[in-house]
């Protein structure tokens, strides 16, 4: 007789989503937007018409690695925050022509992919994939304690985080990588409200998609009773706040169970479920200066959509 199959609960899944429902403000963190449908959805959004970041970045990686290779040097060792499947990576390395390539990412499936499609491109690299969240205190291996780091932060995911959770996570990266070491981060910019809104809201419905699936995620891992057809996504320009943000709207009024407590919620409320800061060229270069890092590069397209930016971590000093 075929054994039933049981999904391991993860606590912190559902205490989020318990507790982000039950607030009058209901949200849930983005990042549990991220489960295998999650991220591959999240994969398809990138080669969307309508999502030009990942377009922006990868292009900017490859006009500018080079003038990055001159100001930060070869043969030191890169960092990468978040690695994913490590699309961009191989831009940058092959301008930099790295000694050692670390990446960090919370999902250990993504990290022994990734690993083994960069060790056939460049065989001679030392790797050393660290399976964390970068949102927690990090360690880096021993093997690159005497090499110059590279952080590398590509894609805007710190448009993902309100700006106190960014400057911390900023300042985290400084402490792992240490004084002197660099960062290179994509950050995406402030800019016509239509496309803003296209880009997270598209013809195909994919980012729809990608919204709705938390509820089957919640669904399927919480034992939820969510009829997922009585909501709708919906992305909103928050002006105040230079933030997209994506919400999950009830079309219906709704009453469900998740893990055995019950919810209503009336129609034309939302469960808010990201938001995608964007910033102007200052508030960029304030957000890494307030986390101690110095800019030492930027470059932008002719049409300014996306910013690149590399800092330098400053040693601490007085000041008046
Ligand atoms: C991962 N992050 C940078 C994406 C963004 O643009 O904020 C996530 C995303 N959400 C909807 N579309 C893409």
């Amino acid at each position: 007789m075929a054994t039933p199959s049981t999904t391991i609960v993860d606590p912190a899944f559902r205490a989020d989503v318990l507790a982000g429902l039950a607030s009058p403000t209901r949200a849930i963190p983005a990042r549990w937007l991220y489960d295998r449908r999650g991220s591959e959805l999240f994969e398809a959004i990138t080669t969307l018409p309508e999502y030009y970041l990942t377009r922006a970045d990868t292009a900017l990686l490859e006009r500018h690695s080079g003038e990055v290779a001159q100001i930060v040097g070869t043969g030191g060792a890169v960092v990468e925050f978040g690695s994913g499947s490590s699309a961009k990576t191989p831009i940058l390395l092959r301008a930099v022509k790295p000694t050692a390539y670390v990446p960090i990412d919370i999902s250990g499936d993504f990290l022994r992919d990734s690993a083994a499609a960069l060790h056939d491109e460049f065989p001679s690299l030392a790797l050393y994939p660290v399976e964390a969240d970068f949102m927690g205190p990090m360690e880096l291996p021993a093997e690159i304690a005497r090499l110059d780091k590279l952080g590398f932060f590509p894609g805007s995911t710190i448009g993902n985080m309100i700006a106190q959770t960014a400057v911390d996570l900023l300042r985290g990266m400084k402490s792992a990588l240490g004084v002197g070491a660099n960062l290179l981060i994509g950050i995406d910019r402030v800019k016509d409200e239509g496309v803003l809104l296209s880009a997270y809201d598209d013809a195909q419905g994919i980012t729809a998609e990608f919204n709705l699936n938390l509820l089957h995620r919640i669904n399927a891992e919480l034992g939820g009773t969510i009829p997922v057809d009585a909501f709708r996504h919906k992305a909103v320009w928050n002006a105040p706040m230079s933030r997209i943000e994506m919400h999950l709207e009830a079309v219906r009024d709704v009453t469900f169970t998740v893990s055995g407590h019950s919810f209503s919620i009336p129609a034309g409320e939302t469960i808010h479920t990201e938001n995608s800061h964007k910033y102007g060229p200052r508030d960029a270069r304030l957000l890494l200066r307030a986390a101690g890092w110095t800019i030492v590069g930027e470059w932008t397209g002719e049409d300014d959509r996306f910013a690149l930016l590399l800092a330098e971590a400053e040693a601490p000093r007085f000041a008046p």
